[in-house]
């Protein structure tokens, strides 16, 4: 029995290590059981060297520190097994003094299942870090301790400002506290989670998400963590409340062509009774007050025909029109107007505009409308508004913005509406924009609004270029 490990026995057969001793040159001159039922090495077999266990394609330098033997804390090597299965091994060499001079001890231990965990931790955060499903996953009291890169976009806030956080910092205030109390009770008793939820995003913006929260346990069952992936529904929540308002537009529309016919009929009768009883009365108090009657019927009128203009399809033919000639057409209507003195209307149009097919009378009116509301925004004082056309690959944006008073947030979704006016009476009929929008609208396109209180408002009138 050689002498190195005589001296308890074969204690070393017990180590779960691989354990070779070598000569300086790589000779194996001993080993533990470990070692010689892995490498099917015999006693007899005096000249196996350990170069001989290593599989193929090592780096050079490990296969010549490994051959000669040399002293290292760690590495990491591939070696071939005696039944021809491959294993990673991390090992260190120690100088051992014995009674023929030094030879060296090589502990190995198998490593193979750690490197391939390794390598599905690796691939799994990969699969993460690239997913475009906004990930966040938090420890058991609810404190985020990891996101993606998704989330950092979906979110707009950074790495750094989400860690260390609870989720709740994201809140956009439209769930009720119970909501989420619901969650985590759920949750915590460790099952999952779906639903839809509105968060808000660094900019203010809500971000709407589809998420399913799983709990994360460990292997007695105890949760530790939460994952939480977002499936981004921002886009299709947007889609589904425009649907929603064409669809109020359009019943309101329908609503709107009844009460037009309906009043207006009477209404032509009275208008040329009044103009008869004009021609006929001599006395001035009623002439004056037949005059009042007319100017009140004229105001009537005009609403009504605005109500026909966004309900009637149009008799108007379409034709190829040049967006910028209209845009001018409409400003040299609106300069004329008392309050636009103050206002320094400023021009950026787009020389390559194609022409587009539209009803050259029904954009114009879009135009002055919002070019009106914009005189109006500036309520008097100076200010500037400017105007600007621009072509994109589908689409042809005309925007409009004024250095006016702006709408609050919370009215931006109503000033489409019928009658919606902050004006006074006499002074404006909420009409509008509304008979705007079912222009737009009869043209597949849209009307984006944009506002800061106290700053402005930016109206982008969208028509597809493909009508
Ligand atoms: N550029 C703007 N800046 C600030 N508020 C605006 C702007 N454009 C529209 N609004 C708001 O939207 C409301 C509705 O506009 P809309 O054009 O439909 O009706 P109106 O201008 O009040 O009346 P009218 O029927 O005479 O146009 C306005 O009363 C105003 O409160
Ligand atoms: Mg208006």
């Amino acid at each position: 029995m050689p002498a190195y490990l005589s001296t308890y026995g074969r204690v070393m057969d017990l180590m779960p290590e691989i354990i070779l001793i070598l000569e300086k040159n790589g000779r194996i001159i001993d080993w533990n059981r470990q070692a010689g039922e892995m490498f099917g090495l015999r006693r007899g077999d005096k000249l196996a060297t350990i170069d001989r266990l290593v599989a193929p394609g090592q780096p050079d330098e490990v296969l010549r520190s490994l051959s000669m033997a040399q002293v290292v804390p760690s590495e990491e090597v591939r070696v071939v097994r005696s039944d021809g299965g491959v294993l990673d091994m991390r090992y260190e060499i120690k100088p051992l003094h014995g009674p023929k001079g030094e030879v060296r001890v090589l502990i190995g231990r198998d490593i193979t299942l750690d490197k391939q965990k390794e390598l599905d931790l690796l691939r799994f955060s990969n699969v993460i870090q690239h997913t475009i499903n906004p990930i966040q996953i938090t420890d058991a009291s609810g404190r985020m301790v990891y996101v993606n890169p998704a989330f950092e976009r979906a979110s707009g806030y950074t790495r750094e400002e989400l860690l260390g956080q609870n989720p709740r910092m994201l809140s956009s205030g439209k769930h009720a506290r119970e909501f989420w109390g619901g969650v985590w009770k759920h949750i915590n008793s460790g099952k999952l989670w779906t639903g839809r939820v509105e968060n808000r995003r660094k900019d203010g913006a809500p971000f709407h998400t589809e998420l399913v929260i799983s709990p994360i346990m460990d292997a007695g069952g105890k949760v530790v963590g939460f994952l939480g992936a977002h499936r981004d529904i921002t886009e299709q929540i947007i889609l589904e409340q425009q649907l929603v308002r064409s669809q109020r537009m359009e019943s309101i529309g329908t609503l709107a062509a009844g009460i037009a016919h309906e009043v207006g009929n009477p209404l032509t009768a009275i208008s040329s009774l009044v103009q008869v009883l004009q021609r006929t009365v001599q006395d001035p108090f009623a002439t004056e007050k037949l005059g009042l009657i007319n100017s009140q019927i004229n105001r009537i009128a005009k609403i009504i025909r605005d109500l026909v203009d966004f309900s009637r399809p149009s008799t108007h033919v379409s034709k190829p029109t040049d967006l910028n000639q209209i845009l001018n057409d409409a400003l040299n209507i609106v300069k004329y107007g008392k309050k636009v003195k103050d206002v320094t209307f400023s021009l950026d149009l787009d020389g390559q505009l194609p022409a587009i097919r539209i009803v050259p009378d029904q954009i114009v009116q879009v135009f002055i409308n919002v070019l009106m509301n914009a005189v109006d925004a500036l309520e008097g004082r100076p200010g500037t508004i400017t105007v600007s056309s621009r072509s994109a690959e589908s689409v042809i944006d005309i925007a409009v913005s004024d250095t006016g008073k702006g709408i609050p947030s919370g009215e931006v979704d109503k000033i489409f509406e019928p009658f919606y006016t902050t004006k006074g009476v006499g002074r404006g009929t909420g009409l509008g924009l509304w008979v705007s929008y079912g222009i737009v609208k009869s043209f597949n396109g849209d009307i984006l609004v944009e506002s800061i209180p106290g700053e402005g408002s930016l109206f982008t009138i969208r028509l597809p270029r493909n009508t």
